[in-house]
């Protein structure tokens, strides 16, 4: 056995340092979700959205991707750009609308809606994307809506997104899988409206999954990346966020003077706010992953390929 290896003895001292060097040796490009530990971003060669991350990974040219984010990201990568290895610094790293949609119990769910069209939020797995008619990301996900004009349609796997876009669409007939992200069905409505009473000055702004009675106190309701060009668009004034707090780093770059509140939790005493999953990866993890090559995000090849039409399909239309 590897005794330094086993006892985690083996990390170099400047692991910002090892990693780029890493990086550099292997040709790999990271991509990292503005959910990330501001460290990991910092070394990011993109930090983006879901949309703009599977965009980044469908025109890299590179020998290795390092997926920086959660599971159903790095697999939607294997499937845009399947001649790349996606490499992941935690496998562990799922997503509760993914892990709380399985694609059996999803299929059983078609098939008792009979002639419906199927438009599934990225937020998935290959197995659900593969049974879908078109994919969507939270900011794409009016228009991607407005293109099943007269259809019936079913929208998975997650309720409160489902509910708002309805809503933006004028959509009240949609067919929802009850799904729910952990992270944002648990900001407190009512906390949120005393905060507001003690900085009648801030501007709120949400991510649309989270639960009506919080989306119903927001100025401005969008994607992570409309958030943050959001908050960046006012620099002086102060901002409530609504989604985990990984993207006050991009905003506090962009304007070191802004201040920035999180929107509060229903029990404070947690960090229920901070997304578990995406929080697993690391630095630590991303220098290990680039040095060992592994783990490795793979779609079987059937499977990927009915997946790709879907995803293909969103990225034309957006
Ligand atoms: P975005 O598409 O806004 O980046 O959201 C992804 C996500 O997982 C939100 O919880
Ligand atoms: Fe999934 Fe929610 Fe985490 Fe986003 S924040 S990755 S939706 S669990």
């Amino acid at each position: 056995m590897d005794l330094p290896k086993a006892l985690g003895l083996d990390r170099p001292e400047d692991l910002e340092a090892a990693i780029l060097e890493l990086k550099r040796e292997k040709g790999a490009v990271i991509l990292a979700h503005f959910y990330q530990e501001s460290e990991v971003q910092d070394l990011a060669d993109v930090v983006g959205d879901s949309l703009a991350l599977a965009r980044a990974a469908q025109e890299i040219e590179c020998e290795r991707i390092v997926f920086c984010g959660v599971h159903f990201m790095a697999e939607t990568a294997a499937i845009l750009n399947p001649g790349i290895p996606v490499l992941v610094p935690d496998m562990e790293a799922g997503c509760s609308l993914a892990d709380g949609c399985p694609p059996e119990e999803f299929k059983a769910f078609v098939a008792e809606h009979p002639g419906a069209k199927v438009l599934t939020y990225i937020n998935a797995s290959a197995g659900v994307k593969a049974m879908s008619d078109l994919i969507c990301t939270s900011s794409n996900a009016v228009k991607m809506v407005e293109t099943f004009k007269g259809e019936k349609l079913i929208f998975a796997p997650d309720r409160h997104l489902a509910r708002w876009v309805g809503k933006e669409a004028g959509r009240d007939d949609l067919i929802v899988w009850q799904g729910a992200c952990i992270v944002h069905e648990l900001f407190s409505a009512k906390g949120l409206a005393k905060l507001k009473i003690q900085h009648p000055e801030a501007e709120v702004l949400a991510h649309p999954e989270c639960d009506q009675a919080v989306l119903d106190q927001a100025d401005f309701i969008a994607s992570t990346t409309g958030i943050i060009n959001c908050a960046i668009a006012e620099p002086n004034r102060t901002a409530i966020i609504a989604t985990e707090d990984g993207v006050f780093h991009s905003i506090m770059k962009q304007c070191p003077e802004k201040v920035l509140i999180q929107a509060p939790g229903m029990d404070e005493s947690c960090e229920c706010n901070r997304c578990p999953y995406m929080r697993l990866n690391t630095l630590e993890k991303l220098y290990r992953c680039l040095r060992d090559d592994g783990p490795q995000v793979t779609v079987p090849e059937e499977l990927a390929k009915k997946a790709l039409r879907p995803i293909e399909r969103m990225l034309e239309l957006s």
